[in-house]
């Protein structure tokens, strides 16, 4: 199988580019950092340089992948930018990286992979998406909303890909204990509730695509959870959720 998957420099991306690599796959992987990937020593590992926010740099990046008559048979976005901005305030640069890796980024993948494959009429395209996006309150952070976003975005091109044999699975993963996440939160996810290890990521997220499911949620308690609260009235969640996101940030240095 040829894998491609914008966003696998580092975390989950990099994560998923290793089992498929392990399984016997061809992968070429993009970041806007590629010296961030230290470990280099799969020979069916290709590395480029793009950033998903400019269509011409995904495309170019995808097409030097696919040179030579490649077909592209899974195409995973994990590329994301994310912030703590739920109960403090993000920096205008924070919110403009968010909005545009998170959304046009997200766009900018679907066009790309959608070009490569319309033709193979088959194919499987993931996006890495959050467990935040399914929740649908006034004051959510700009991340849950692009997010939001990316799984109604997703939703649209599942539609739109269907007569063409191309499936589109979204994943929500609640929190899963990668480096920028410990970045972001100085090295401790003690709040994190039902904190997923990224191994435990990996396995979820590539049987959901390799069952071609549209939507999955992922921890199960982090779900119900969710689920349990969206059906509350937009007011109530507004608090509840404000007042979670104060008490995971209380105790920071
Ligand atoms: N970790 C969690 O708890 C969690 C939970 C829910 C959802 N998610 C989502 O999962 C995805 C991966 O998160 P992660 O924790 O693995 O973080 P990460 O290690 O920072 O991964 C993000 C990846 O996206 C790439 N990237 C960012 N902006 C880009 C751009 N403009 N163009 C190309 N590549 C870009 C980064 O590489 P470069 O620096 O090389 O560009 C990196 O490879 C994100 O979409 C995130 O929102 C994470």
């Amino acid at each position: 199988m040829n894998v491609f998957i914008a966003g696998g420099t580092s975390g989950i991306g990099y994560a998923l580019a290793r089992h498929y690599l392990e399984k016997g796959d061809v992968v070429g992987i993009c970041g806007r950092n590629p010296g961030k990937v230290i470990e280099n020593s799969f020979e069916n590992l290709k590395i480029f340089q793009a950033d998903v926010c400019d269509l011409h740099s995904v495309n170019a990046a995808l097409q030097s992948f696919l040179a030579g008559d490649r077909n592209l048979d899974l195409f995973i976005n994990c590329a994301g930018s994310y912030a703590e901005d739920v109960a403090g305030k993000i920096s205008y640069e924070e919110a403009e990286e968010m909005l545009s890796t998170n959304i046009l980024g997200t766009a900018n993948c679907f066009e790309a992979a959608r070009k490569a494959m319309k033709g193979q009429k088959k194919g499987n395209i993931a996006v890495i998406a959050s467990v935040s996006g399914i929740m649908d309150y006034e004051n959510s952070s700009l991340y849950t909303k692009t997010k939001r976003s990316v799984i109604q975005m997703a939703d649209a091109y599942r539609r739109a890909l269907k007569p063409f044999r191309i499936s589109v699975t979204t994943i929500a993963p609640g929190y899963v204990d990668t480096e920028k996440l410990r970045q972001l939160n100085h090295n401790n996810l003690d709040k994190k509730p039902f904190l997923t290890d990224v191994q435990t990521a990996v396995v979820i997220i590539s049987a959901a695509i390799e069952n071609k499911e549209k939507l999955v949620i992922f921890p199960t308690k982090m779900k119900w959870m969710m689920k349990s609260l969206s059906i509350l009235p937009s007011f109530l969640l507004n608090i509840i959720m404000y007042r979670k996101a104060r008490w995971m940030k209380d105790d920071r240095p």
